[in-house]
């Protein structure tokens, strides 16, 4: 198992500040990330975890088969989801969009994955993403009128520095947190062209 960026503890506070327990979540690039698991563990169960590696996805299932059907584990790939229109309340993305950004089709991948976010989320729902970019730059590419969400972001320490062990506390310019993202989709959405009436 493998842990990108935070761990679930470091967000718990947040993440929960967002949902209820019936609530309807997505973790889009799971990864073999424990972060489905513990949010099952308290209660938030009705997940559903997407990665477009096969082999992580056939694991997890064969790990996790005693808590389905509500824990769910479906390969996928994020730019092109088979889930309904307005389904999820919470879509957690920790460290894929940062994936996406690489090579030379990123601004099509980004610009297809935050589309395809937006429409499983529900009005009312909420993308919660953490990544290693700048709050403002990430700010810039969500808060698009096609995406319909209104973004704010935060910052948080990186866990080693939380933890006061540096990797190199000579590197002034490697930045110190990662940002959280929180785009709520507006509960009115409208149409393409409408909003510039
Ligand atoms: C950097 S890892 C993050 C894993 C996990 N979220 C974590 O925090 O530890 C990115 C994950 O996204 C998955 N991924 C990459 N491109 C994807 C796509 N287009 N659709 C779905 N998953 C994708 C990869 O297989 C990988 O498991």
């Amino acid at each position: 198992m493998f842990e990108w960026y935070q761990r679930y503890n470091h967000l718990a506070e947040d993440i929960k500040s967002l949902i209820t327990k019936e609530s309807e979540i997505l973790i889009v690039g799971c990864g073999s990330s424990r972060m489905g698991e513990e949010l099952y563990d308290e209660g938030y169960q009705l997940c559903t975890n997407l990665d477009s590696c096969s082999v992580i996805i056939r694991h997890l299932q064969e790990k996790y088969k005693d808590k389905n059907p509500t824990f769910r584990f479906q390969e996928g790939d994020v730019r092109a989801m088979e889930f309904p229109s307005d389904h999820f309340d919470l879509v957690i993305d920790k460290a894929l969009f940062d994936s996406l950004q690489c090579g030379e089709s990123a601004p099509k991948n980004t610009h297809k994955a935050l589309s395809e976010i937006s429409r499983v989320t529900k009005p009312g729902g909420v993308y919660f993403m953490v990544s290693f970019l700048p709050g403002p730059a990430l700010a810039t590419q969500l808060d698009k009128p096609e995406y319909h969400w209104t973004v704010s972001h935060s910052k948080i320490a990186k866990p080693y520095l939380a933890n006061k062990l540096t990797l190199n506390p000579e590197d002034k310019n490697t930045p110190k947190e990662h940002t959280v993202v929180v785009a709520k989709k507006k509960e009115t959405v409208m149409e393409e062209g409408e909003e510039n009436k």
